[in-house]
């Protein structure tokens, strides 16, 4: 069966989990960071090379202060307790995002956490903080300009590849698989570029009840569908 090699994860869902059983939001995202905890280890444990988790969008800044405010410290905690995890399952850690406008306390764990994690060779866990595709793509613009301005690179030169690679992700595979959990059906500006040939799955489960059996059975679907990536079927059939 087909293995995504790259699965992204759109981890939604945890405020109204958390309304529904009448508790505050932040407490569906304490129970969130527990299911990332098990699904990073699952995937780590399977071998799935790449795995990137959307924890917080540049559209997330809006949110309520106390709420923002929450979710650097659980962040911060988070990083800082699991940092014996990464290492024991091999795993590097990298960021993808705005992580200059997070606190300076996020940041340094970030820092340090890459910073550690640099020489392991298992799963490359990437978290996208602060992370939008419309902003990266715009920045990404911005560079294309700068180099067409200095001479470095011809308007007529760019093509996919260059764009590409001067995206924050340019060490990452496009996603094979993109969950989102919680029922909602649409992208968040997440991965605008990247997703062009990803499978989706959308899944009715809120991210805090989200468990690896659930991870599983996404897997399993992935590995049903024909991805044609514009062809036809029979010609996938040729050698
Ligand atoms: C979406 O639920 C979740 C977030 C905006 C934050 C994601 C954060 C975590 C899972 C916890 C921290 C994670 C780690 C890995 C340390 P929502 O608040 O948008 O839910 P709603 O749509 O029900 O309001």
């Amino acid at each position: 069966m087909n293995q995504p090699r790259h699965v992204a994860i759109i981890m939604d869902g945890n405020g109204r989990w958390a309304k529904a059983r009448r508790h505050g939001r932040v407490y569906g995202h304490i129970r969130g960071a527990k299911v990332a905890k098990s699904v990073i280890e699952e995937c780590a444990r399977i071998k799935v090379p790449f795995l990137t988790l959307f924890a917080f969008s540049t559209e997330n800044w809006f949110r309520p202060i106390e709420e923002v405010s929450f979710l650097m410290h659980l962040l911060q905690r988070q990083l800082r307790r699991e940092r014996a995890t990464l290492m024991r399952n091999n795993i590097r850690f990298q960021v993808i995002g705005d992580v200059e406008r997070m606190p300076e306390g996020v940041q340094d764990i970030v820092r340090e956490t890459i910073e550690v994690t640099r020489s392991n060779s298992g799963m490359i866990l990437t978290f996208a903080l602060s992370y939008g595709g419309r902003q990266e793509v715009t920045m990404m613009a911005q560079e294309v300009a700068r180099r067409v301005a200095a001479g470095d690179l011809k308007a007529s030169e760019v093509d996919e590849a260059t764009v590409a690679s001067l995206l924050p992700t340019s060490f990452l595979p496009d996603p094979d698989l993109i969950i989102r959990t919680s029922g909602e059906r649409r992208i968040s500006n997440f991965f605008l570029w990247q997703s062009a040939y990803s499978e989706i799955e959308f899944v009715e489960t809120p991210w805090p009840d989200f468990s690896t059996a659930d991870l599983h059975h996404a897997l399993a679907r992935f590995g049903l569908r024909e991805r044609r990536f514009g062809r036809t079927s029979e010609q996938l059939r040729l050698p």
